[in-house]
């Protein structure tokens, strides 16, 4: 039993002193979304949750009634997000290669913002949405060459990764788009990857950069609005220390107060990282020749992250350990056919045994939604926990409809021919 549980939970700095008045913050409970939005109180910013981090219907649903946009990079999660109730007037649509259906899906639900990543798309952009007689508003989706010190496979805004238009020709992107038809540039969009490292370092550096290009853009006659900040502030997996949102919206206020724009954020994994857990159980404890290995029933197509991107969660006891238990190294391993499927090695823990439960912190972003079913394993059910309150926000599929989704073609329905089974080395006729 495998189960990721994103749920509900608090923000490590503390909620507004009381006496502050924030009716929103005072009906519901004190979320990371809170601390972000209150930060940014004076601005009032369109606040998209970025989708890509936890898709889950519930979850979006949270945040719709929290009053939450969204940044969706899909026309599934377009979909997810309108299916949620998200109203379209919040939604920006992202991403580096939006099909001809994805971009009519964007102009038929008459979203937000339409951020562009290169000249091809803008152009397609222009064509679809003038055939329909619309006028969309484009932001130009800059790429500053910045480094997010990050892991390289989330950073986003160096000029040699395919994100954004370089920074030196988004002028001339947005000169374009104030020519085309169908669109209307109405800004600039920036995301220089996730987990960003350094504190606000690479923010400021980014930020500075695109201050000047709005400046330069205003200088030469063009109307800048919008600024869209993207995602990227990191979460506490083991010893990183994310720039808290005051923080990082005084660095905001201090590149761009001066200049008037309409200001839109991104956010994903600070939105839901930390209110999620994975939790499995201990398969075998085996003893191999020089480690401890704990197998999991869960494995990397539960939670790709450690496989994927080196990442860190801690792992927990479900049970808290007797006094005085001795820690001790183990490889956490899950059973799929890689040696890849390592959530940790020489970890320090207390002694596990067959069937004991354990948790991984920090699974609520880029958890369950990275999850697929590889070596034909069954997806692990979701549950959301709010309170003394919990459901089941995703079923664990069963292995009829996972057989179900495959079809075997007329041709391969008869058995096979006895010519063709001697043709098979060994086969016997
Ligand atoms: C365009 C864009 N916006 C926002 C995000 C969300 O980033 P994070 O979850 O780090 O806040 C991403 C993530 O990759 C992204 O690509």
């Amino acid at each position: 039993m495998a189960s990721c549980l994103p749920r509900v939970c608090r923000w490590r700095a503390s909620p507004p002193r009381s006496g502050r008045r924030s009716t929103s913050i005072r009906r519901a409970r004190w979320l990371p979304y809170h601390a972000f939005a209150e930060a940014f109180a004076p601005e009032r910013p369109l606040i998209c949750y970025a989708v890509k981090a936890n898709a889950n219907l519930a979850v979006l649903r949270v945040f719709a009634r929290l009053g939450a946009g969204a940044d969706v990079v899909s026309e599934g999660e377009l979909r997810r997000v309108l299916a949620a109730g998200i109203p379209p007037q919040r939604i920006i649509f992202s991403g580096v290669g939006k099909t001809r259906t994805e971009l009519e899906a964007a102009l038929a639900a008459g979203i937000h913002q339409i951020n562009v990543e290169s000249i091809p798309e803008l152009q397609r952009l222009s064509a679809l949405a003038a055939a329909r007689g619309d006028t969309t508003r484009v932001a130009i989706r800059v790429n500053p060459d910045v480094d997010a010190l990050t892991h390289a496979k989330i950073a986003t805004g160096k000029k040699e990764s395919k994100f954004g238009i370089d920074i030196e020709e988004a002028g001339e992107a947005y000169r374009l788009a104030g020519e085309l038809p169908g669109v209307e540039p109405v800004g600039l969009a920036v995301h220089i990857g996730s987990q960003t490292g350094g504190g606000l370092g690479p923010f400021r550096e980014a930020f500075e950069r695109l201050a000047e290009l709005v400046l330069e853009l205003r200088g030469a006659g063009f109307a800048v609005h919008r600024l869209d900040l993207g995602g990227g502030l990191g979460i506490r997996y083991r010893k990183e220390t994310p720039p808290e949102p005051a923080d990082y919206a005084a660095l905001v206020r201090e590149a761009f107060g001066a200049l008037e724009l309409d200001l839109a954020f991104e956010p994903g994994r600070v939105l839901c990282g930390s209110a999620g857990l994975m939790v499995a159980r201990v398969v075998y404890v085996k003893a191999g020749a020089s480690r401890r290995f704990l197998i999991l029933d869960a494995a990397m197509n539960d939670l790709i992250r450690p496989a994927l991107y080196d990442a860190w969660h801690d792992i927990v006891p479900v049970r808290l350990p007797a006094p005085g238990a001795v820690l001790s190294p183990a490889d956490v391993v899950g059973p799929v056919c890689e040696t890849g499927d390592t959530f940790a090695t020489e970890r320090d823990l207390p002694p596990l045994a067959e069937d004991d439960l354990v948790a991984f912190t920090g699974a609520g972003a880029y958890g369950a939604v990275m999850s697929s079913t590889y070596n034909s394993r069954l997806l692990i059910p979701e549950v959301l926990v709010a309170g003394s309150r919990f459901a089941v926000i995703r079923a664990r599929p069963s292995y009829e409809a996972m057989l179900g989704l495959d079809a075997v073609p007329d041709w391969l329905a008869d058995p096979i021919e006895p010519a063709s089974l001697r043709a098979v080395p060994g086969g016997t006729a």
